[in-house]
């Protein structure tokens, strides 16, 4: 935050605390805050502590309390930062905590999301330097390299003053590795400096004056004065931060240098080693571009009557797909045929035509939902279509031609596992598509076209209407590659019609929520739970048992039914549960057999069939439990037959007493190899 209107020391923190509040969701194991001291000769304030943002609130009201800071005590301009962290080098600890320092005195400060790969070399020189560490930190280099470079040039340019940007550049020029950097110094009091590379980064302008709005592209070096048009300047990670206050933004990409003073925004191209032959006070060229408005409503980011956004979110998915497929199916009107409009895609669908394959590249549910689609893509398209799971195609380095239409799924769209395998992709030449939830997020940026899913913010931890948004947009995908050949005419409708009606089904699908959680009841105190699926269904079994695993902390693993009887089966006994898919489709009659074999060996069963096939698949009375659901389209079938799974995970988690939105040890998005 930073702004160049009179506010209290009060309100400062709370737009600062409310913002970690909104960012909590991408890592929530310790948090910091550094705002202004009554005085700019004092250094400002640090608070750092494990644990969630409200234990950092609560120690810090404790310790204004203890130290008497004036709560009241009001700013004419100010400049504040703060972070929360999902630990990657380190423990969650208040030393590993941001803001990093520069050492005693607090002259620089450092929030960072991102990792710096050669943090250790820079460590080693700054050590040799004088400077010693207290954390485990890859981001503790950065204010401390601010600092060495402060007093190095100082010291050679006598009294030309090195100016912020100026230490930010050459910091800059020493990082590898992905960043997006806030520094607030002590030497530039009413000034935050932020930068980035890889990682995402907005701005967001708030003019507190109607008639000051014409103000939206900026100039270079035109500071308004501190009497200037009244602003409050936001920088974050993401939207949901921001949208409360303004929905103004500017998405920074990779290389600028945000510079912001009194209320006042430049912009600045990091010009990398040019910058170099020019010395550290050579002039970087200036950046100018319009502010572009979020279409996000704070209502979207709020729990509204749930309890918890999981299961907000579970719910709300006949309106999220419902937006997802917007304009984006015809039928009937002047139009006679049904068909499929994908205005992200249409310059690109003969090169994807005429590829050698298409290959589905993304991690954890994005991968799950990819999978769910490829069957339907194979059907329409005759294209060979292969799945790779992002970090496991890098790890293997494995073929990516030119003549292959590289697909990459992500909700969050900066998932560091597919952005890495997506500059594989774009290096052997594939058409890189993407398939993102993040308007503006570096996946849609980097792609050469794409689909954004528009299911609207997700923010539990486990994606839920994301996952069923994507196999939507999958479908429309298969059925815009697949074309419009007479002998597919009569599928593609049926398709059609049911993506029409799908949020009804869904709808339908949500009724079931009390069945889910007496469900629940029955299994809060298993150890483990299987589930099995074949065909569209596979994916269904394989992204069920991912939201038990990761919400409610149980073991479960989702199995190919076809492999059953090559090892799985020999885990079957009276008590562990097992959740067969068997919803009507082609391999409905091999479920009904697996069924069987598994009742043979006295499982556990709890089996999900189409509404009236209960009888065909109890096997009189010998399955636990039968839920079932409404039958539709086989190839969308999955995006009904995951919510009651998604209902089981919930409920089994509040059960179970642990956190649905913030499980142990994930974060929603992972911007770390
Ligand atoms: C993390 C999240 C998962 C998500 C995966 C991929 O592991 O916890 O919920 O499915 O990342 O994220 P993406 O944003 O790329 O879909």
């Amino acid at each position: 935050l930073n702004c160049n209107v009179k506010r209290e020391r009060s309100y400062i923190l709370q737009v600062l605390f409310n913002g970690l509040r909104r960012l909590e969701y991408r890592g929530y194991d310790s948090a910091g805050i550094s705002i202004d001291s009554s005085s700019v000769s004092l250094p400002p304030l640090v608070f750092r502590k494990e644990g969630n943002i409200e234990s950092l609130v609560k120690s810090v009201y404790q310790e204004v309390d203890a130290t008497d800071l004036n709560l009241e005590e009001s700013f004419l301009t100010h400049a504040g930062i703060a972070h929360t962290r999902w630990a990657t080098h380190g423990e969650p600890a208040p030393r590993n905590s941001h803001p990093q320092s520069s050492g005693a005195g607090n002259e620089f400060l450092v929030v960072h999301n991102g990792v710096i790969t050669n943090y250790e070399v820079l460590k080693q020189t700054l050590i040799r330097h004088g400077f010693s560490f207290e954390s485990d930190t890859d981001t503790e280099v950065i204010p401390k390299l601010a600092k060495y470079v402060f007093d190095k040039s100082n010291e050679d340019s006598g009294d030309m003053a090195v100016t912020f940007s100026q230490v930010v550049l050459e910091v800059m020029r020493h990082l590898e590795g992905a960043y997006a950097l806030i520094f607030k110094s002590r030497h530039y009091p009413n000034e935050l400096i932020a930068c980035k590379r890889g990682s995402p980064l907005l701005l967001g302008v708030k003019e507190l004056r109607e008639d000051s709005s014409k103000g939206s592209l900026f100039h270079d070096d035109k500071y308004p004065s501190q009497n200037g048009n009244p602003r409050e300047l936001f920088l974050s990670s993401d939207a949901n931060a921001l949208v409360e206050h303004t929905r103004k933004v500017l998405v920074i990409e990779d290389g600028e240098v945000v510079h912001l003073k009194d209320g006042g925004v430049s912009i600045l191209k990091f010009d990398g080693d040019k910058g170099k032959r020019g010395g550290l006070l050579s002039r970087p060229a200036s950046v100018q571009r319009a502010l572009s408005v979020l279409e996000m409503e704070v209502e979207q980011i709020n729990k509204g009557n749930y309890e918890h956004y999981m299961q907000k979110e579970i719910h709300e998915q006949p309106e999220s797909l419902t937006t997802t497929m917007r304009g984006r199916l015809i039928r009937g009107g002047t139009c006679k045929a049904k068909t499929v409009l994908l205005g992200g895609l249409k310059d690109h669908l003969k090169t994807i035509r005429r590829s050698r394959r298409i290959v589905f590249i993304g991690c954890g549910t994005s991968y799950n939902a990819a999978l769910a689609a490829r069957p339907i893509l194979e059907e329409l398209s005759g294209i060979p279509v292969t799945m790779e799971i992002a970090s496991d195609l890098l790890d293997r380095q494995g073929p990516i031609y030119r003549e292959d239409t590289a697909v990459f799924v992500s909700q969050s769209g900066e998932t560091a596992d597919t952005l890495h395998a997506l500059e594989y992709a774009l290096q052997n030449g594939a058409l890189c598509v993407g398939i993102t939830n993040t308007v503006g997020s570096v996946i849609a940026r980097k792609t050469h076209c794409g689909v954004h899913i528009n299911a609207g913010a997700e923010i539990g931890v486990a994606s839920t209407k994301a996952y069923t948004s994507q196999i939507v947009v999958m479908a429309m995908l298969a059925l815009a590659i697949g074309g419009d050949a007479i002998s597919n005419q009569a599928r593609r409708e049926a398709i059609i019609d049911c993506l029409f009606d799908l949020p009804n089904k869904v709808r339908e699908v949500l009724k079931l929520d009390q069945e889910m959680k007496d469900l629940a009841k029955l299994l809060i105190a298993e150890q483990s739970l299987l589930m099995f699926g074949r065909g569209y269904n596979y994916a269904t079994a394989l992204e069920g048992s991912l939201k038990v695993k990761e919400v409610a902390l149980m073991h479960s693993e989702g199995i190919l039914a076809g492999e059953m009887k090559h090892g799985p089966l020999a885990l079957v006994d009276e008590s562990l549960p097992i959740v067969v898919i068997a919803t009507h489709d082609a391999c409905f009659s091999k479920q009904q057999s697996v069924i069987q074999q598994l009742h043979a060996r006295k499982g556990r069963l709890i089996v999900m069939c189409s509404r009236g096939d209960a009888a065909a698949v109890s096997l009189g009375g010998a399955c636990s439990r039968v839920i079932e659901v409404p039958q539709v389209e086989d190839c969308l079938q999955p995006v009904v037959n995951i919510v009651p799974l998604q209902l089981l995970a919930y409920h089994l988690t509040v059960l179970r007493g642990y956190n649905v939105d913030q499980p142990r040890n994930l974060a929603k998005s992972v911007t770390t190899e």
